[in-house]
């Protein structure tokens, strides 16, 4: 009998908003990981410095040194983000700005799945493109399919209990899930 390797993933998180409906989706991921999968939340992109490449010669911030050793330790990185003005929001691109600084840089060949929520009709679909750009200058191994973009994401959180509650996504996010453990495995 084989057994498959247990795997660790983290999620970073694009969002600052406390009632953010992607902070609401990066929270059921531990709940729809397949088995012998654990999901972590890294800490927030907020705790990071505007990226400056004479700060940086200082030496990197904590906050940026703690994510880069988490990621370069995981199996796989899920990245849970809201699309601002058709692009990535500027917090997580200047989250990326730093990660892609430190060396060994933690993304490079690193599995990464991407998530996109929004209230629009597309589910944040323009940013998902603009990250899948950044990433493959940081070398990572982006998982293609199943894309999720959840479209009309307020719809699918209950606001009261703050919970991913649309059952369609659910199941279609533990899918992409599985499809990353399966190319972490790899
Ligand atoms: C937005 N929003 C938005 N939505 C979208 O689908 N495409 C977009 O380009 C934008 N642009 C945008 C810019 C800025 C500055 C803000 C504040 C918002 C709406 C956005 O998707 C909505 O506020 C989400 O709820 C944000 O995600 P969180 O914080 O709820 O996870």
């Amino acid at each position: 009998m084989t057994t498959s390797k247990s795997l660790h993933f983290v999620t970073l998180l694009g969002s600052l908003r406390q009632h953010s409906v992607n902070a609401m989706i990066a929270r059921a991921l531990p709940e729809l990981a397949p088995e012998g999968v654990s999901i972590e939340l890294l800490g927030s992109v907020g705790d990071f410095p505007h990226y400056d490449a004479d700060l940086q010669e200082q030496g990197f911030p904590p906050a940026v040194e703690t994510m880069a050793a988490k990621i370069k330790a995981a199996d796989g990185v899920i990245i849970v983000t809201p699309e601002y003005n058709y692009s990535v929001p500027g917090v997580l691109k200047n989250a990326i700005d730093w990660l892609s600084r430190v060396n060994p840089q933690p993304l490079a060949g690193k599995p990464v799945a991407i998530q996109t929520a929004s209230p629009g009709l597309i589910g944040g679909a323009r940013a998902q493109y603009q990250l899948r750009q950044s990433l493959v200058f940081l070398d990572a191994r982006v998982l293609n399919k199943p894309e999720v973009m959840v479209s009309a994401a307020h719809s699918k959180v209950d606001p009261e209990s703050r919970q991913l509650v649309d059952q369609p996504t659910r199941d279609f996010i533990a899918r992409q899930l599985a499809a990353l453990a399966a190319a972490a495995r790899a």
